[in-house]
């Protein structure tokens, strides 16, 4: 089976790349090779290429940069992601992509499941959201895994901003009025190799009987606050902080071009029940992320 990824320098394209050798043939596409955003070479590399799996970790995930970019953003997040939905549907070849939380509204008062009604605030969701549904609409065989907080160390992330901040600031300034569910992007890595492995020989047929969304992220939830009290209290180099005092803020304290949806817990069952693929709690997710550094 030939797989291709797309994005395997982002976060969770990093990881991806570690473990998808093996469940196939692994052709790593960076965006010095493709810009995904040319919906031109995006074909034409999917007919050169011609993969029996489609790994797209690639995205336009500037939330504030989108409200001023929306063109760009709907290039990555839906064109170039139909256009991967229509390559499968031709060619009997598998998609996986991930969405996100903030397609939602954040004001259910519960966790989201899929048949939750979406209601995007702000341009990138609704671009992440499109990509959704232009796959929904072509009826494409793909496995969308809906995402949320994700996370390295590598890379700019929450996580890694407040393990860098933590040795800069003697104070930090953490919103509390956002409640999500963080997702190391090695944990989130390692259930998309599930899937892939339950998906099976003919990856086609089994995502096109299995086609959907699927709500994909670490277990449990916390406000941002919290997880920046967890990132100081976890890091094992504790001894190079200068930070002195956390101070809970209201997001309304920190002014930006995107809205926020105020709590977006994703409850992950359906991926669980169909496919076997577990997170872990996101406290232990997050020690391991913070015992590579
Ligand atoms: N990060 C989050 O908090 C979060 C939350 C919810 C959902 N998600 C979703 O989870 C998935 C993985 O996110 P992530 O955090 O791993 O993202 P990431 O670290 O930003 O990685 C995205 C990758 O896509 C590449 N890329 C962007 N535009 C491209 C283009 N035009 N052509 C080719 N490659 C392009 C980036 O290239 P460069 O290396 O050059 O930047 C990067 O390698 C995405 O679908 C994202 O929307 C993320």
């Amino acid at each position: 089976m030939k797989i291709l990824l797309l994005g395997p320098e982002g976060q969770l394209g990093h990881e991806l790349r570690a473990l998808l050798p093996a469940l196939g043939e692994l052709v790593a596409v960076s965006r010095a090779e493709l810009d995904v955003g040319t919906l031109e070479s995006v074909r034409e590399a999917l007919a050169r290429i011609r993969p029996h799996l489609i790994v797209n970790a690639t995205a336009y995930n500037e939330v504030d940069r989108a409200e001023s970019d929306m063109s760009r953003a709907i290039a990555v997040n839906r064109d170039a992601v139909l256009a991967m939905g229509e390559y499968g549907k031709r060619e009997r070849a598998a998609l996986i992509h991930y969405s996100t939380d903030f397609v939602f509204d954040g004001t259910k008062g519960a966790p989201y499941v899929e048949t939750d009604r979406e209601n995007p605030l702000s341009s990138y969701g609704k671009s992440k959201l499109a990509g959704e549904q232009a796959l929904t609409g072509i009826e494409a065989p793909a496995i969308v895994m809906r995402t949320a907080w994700v996370y390295s160390l590598r890379r700019k992330s929450f996580v890694s901003m407040i393990h860098r901040m933590a040795r800069e600031k003697e104070e930090l300034r953490v919103v509390r009025d956002q409640v999500g569910s963080p997702t190391f992007c090695r944990d989130l890595a390692r259930a998309s190799a599930v899937v892939i492995a339950r998906l099976g020989p003919d990856p086609f047929a089994k995502a096109d009987e299995l086609r959907g969304v699927y709500h994909a992220a670490g277990e449990g939830a916390c406000s941002r606050f919290e997880l920046a009290r967890a990132v100081l209290e976890l890091d094992p180099k504790r001894s190079e902080h200068v930070v002195k005092q956390l101070e809970p803020a209201t997001t309304d304290s920190f002014p930006a071009p995107a809205r926020r949806p105020s709590s977006t817990p994703l409850d992950c069952s359906k991926l669980r029940d169909v496919f076997g693929a577990r997170f872990l709690p996101w406290k232990i997710a997050l020690a391991e992320a913070l015992s590579g550094t």
